[in-house]
């Protein structure tokens, strides 16, 4: 079940192929020298914008992808056509309406918005530090009672995502596997952090779970089998994946 043929690598940015320049310039070097016709497809799957994923491939830190999600799953767009893609969004629904939300997390003590800039049509942030995951819960009761459909991800004891039900990096992920006929099995998976959680949780997929992750995506992670704990940090422990299942010889 999970030795088949790698035809997607889809990757977090931060903490993952980024944090150590050394790493990510192995990382380039190694997928660059595989045959393009035969390699995987690469998707970068971050809290970034798309244009910001853009400009770290135009600066030459990162190989140029094929598809990048953007904004926590809550934007696609395909490398080979201008813009997002029109038919996720509509997925999203209409865009939140910052107010709603605010009225609800209000309440919440500790909770501060994010600065502006992150801020997204499709996904609202927030700080609260050290939610225990009776928190997270209440705020998600607090809304199904305010009558607003959200999606919570709460990852690095501090940032708490708003998303549509249809968003996160996970669904945006399987979106991309359907309309591609892309099985779940033929997807390799890698991250650090606890927003990365929802791509360990797809069923079948393989994921890279890199050295230098925290625990809150450690510990999801290591409820299965398929997914492999690499020895090292960053972009060498996603390497070290490739390796793992045979990608790279
Ligand atoms: C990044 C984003 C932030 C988000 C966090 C977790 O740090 O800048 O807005 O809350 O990732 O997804
Ligand atoms: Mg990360």
């Amino acid at each position: 079940m999970t030795s088949g043929p790698v035809r997607m690598l889809a990757s977090d940015i931060d903490g993952t192929l980024l944090g150590d320049e050394a790493a990510a310039e192995r990382f380039r070097h190694t997928w660059h020298a595989l045959n393009r016709h035969e390699r995987p497809l690469l998707v970068y799957n971050s809290a970034r914008t798309a244009d910001d994923m853009l400009s770290l491939v135009e600066a030459g830190l990162l190989p140029r992808p094929d598809y990048v999600i953007g904004g926590v799953g809550t934007v696609i767009a395909d490398m080979g056509v201008p813009g997002p893609l029109q038919a996720f969004l509509e997925e999203l629904g209409p865009p939140f309406e910052a107010q709603a939300i605010a009225a609800v997390m209000k309440s919440i003590e500790g909770a501060v918005p994010q600065p502006q800039l992150q801020q997204l049509p499709h996904k609202i942030s927030w700080h609260l530090p050290d939610a225990p995951e009776t928190a997270i819960n209440e705020i998600a009761r607090l809304f199904a009672a305010s009558g607003l459909a959200v999606k919570l991800v709460y990852s690095s004891r501090r940032d708490l995502d708003i998303l549509p039900p249809a968003g996160g990096k996970g669904s945006a992920l399987g979106w991309i596997c359907r309309r591609l006929s892309i099985e779940l099995d033929e997807v390799v998976v890698a991250g650090d952090s606890g927003n990365d959680c929802e791509m360990f949780e797809m069923p079948h997929v393989r994921g890279v779970v890199v050295a230098n992750a925290l625990a809150e995506l450690r510990d999801a992670a290591s409820l299965h089998r398929r997914h492999f704990l690499a020895p090292s940090c960053h972009a060498d422990g996603v390497i070290e994946a490739l390796r793992f299942w045979g990608v790279l010889r």
